[in-house]
């Protein structure tokens, strides 16, 4: 963890300030306010449709705000086009698929760094792909014929040839065995403490809780909870936030705090 997390005046890295977003007339988070701390890992928790990944896109710029601001470092970036913000730090890897699948392993990391120019980016694929053994064994294959995890890896791998100095990620686990999972919480960590700030959305809530800093709950596009990781972990209510409050009964699968 940096210095700059425990300076009580440092400019949070991420700033929502009474956002209300959503698609078209349909508004999906309301009055939303919260602020993460450069070099951490903020966790985003609640039920499906909460808002957790219209957050995300929001704050990429994929959609604009009704009301409200987002600030960037202390910098509002409202409205700001995704294709400026990733050329000032911030990477988005959404939920889903999102690779070139016709495209080689190399040629989809080529494309991820496009914006710093072609040599820039082959200098840089080589020490991203230390992260990722698996993908760098199949370098010259189609990416579509990757496994599912894989092709996540490649996704992380891709965002983080930018060295962004914040990274948004939407559920990273899909699809990925429990042993690739920690090694990406892991990975995350890392950049973490070298300062990268992360925003995250993951459905396993109690092992990404171990590797974060601050967990934001969400229901209904609001607020519920902001609070450091490890109360979340300690907290006895802690199934019922992670619930959303939904029917007591419903269980939670201990080992990774999914729902069942
Ligand atoms: N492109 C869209 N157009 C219209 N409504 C949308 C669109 N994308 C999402 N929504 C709606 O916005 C709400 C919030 O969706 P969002 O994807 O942010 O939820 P989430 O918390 O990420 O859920 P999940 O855990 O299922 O990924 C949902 O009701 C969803 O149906
Ligand atoms: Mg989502």
């Amino acid at each position: 963890m940096t210095d700059a997390r425990s300076t009580p005046r440092a400019t949070p890295c991420i700033e929502f300030d009474d956002v209300v977003a959503g698609y078209k007339d349909f508004m999906i988070l309301n009055n939303l306010s919260f602020a993460v701390q450069p070099g951490s890992i903020t966790l985003l928790i609640g039920p499906n449709g909460a808002g957790k990944s219209t957050v995300l896109k929001t704050l990429f710029g994929l959609l604009t705000p009704r009301q409200g601001k987002i600030r960037l470092n202390g910098v509002d970036i409202t409205g700001i086009k995704p294709s400026v913000l990733l050329s000032q730090g911030l990477a988005f890897v959404p939920q889903g698929r999102n690779l070139f699948g016709r495209l080689s392993v190399y040629e989809n990391l080529e494309l991820g760094g496009i914006t710093l120019g072609m040599k820039t980016a082959r200098e840089r694929i080589p020490e991203i792909l230390e992260f990722f053994p698996r993908v760098k064994e199949r370098l010259h294959s189609r990416a579509s014929s990757l496994s599912g995890g894989e092709q996540k890896q490649l996704e992380v791998g891709r965002a983080l040839l930018l060295r962004p100095r914040v990274l948004l990620i939407d559920e990273p686990s899909i699809g990925l065995s429990p042993i690739v999972v920690q090694d990406v919480f892991k990975l995350l960590r890392t950049l973490a403490d070298q300062g990268t700030t992360v925003l995250m959305v993951e459905q396993n809530v109690k092992s990404a809780l171990r590797f974060s800093d601050d967990a934001i709950a969400l229901e209904s596009g609001r607020l519920v909870l902001h609070k450091p990781a490890h109360a979340v972990l300690a907290d006895p209510n802690v199934e019922r936030l992670f619930l959303g409050g939904a029917h007591p009964g419903t269980a939670l699968d201990s080992d990774n705090g999914r729902l069942l």
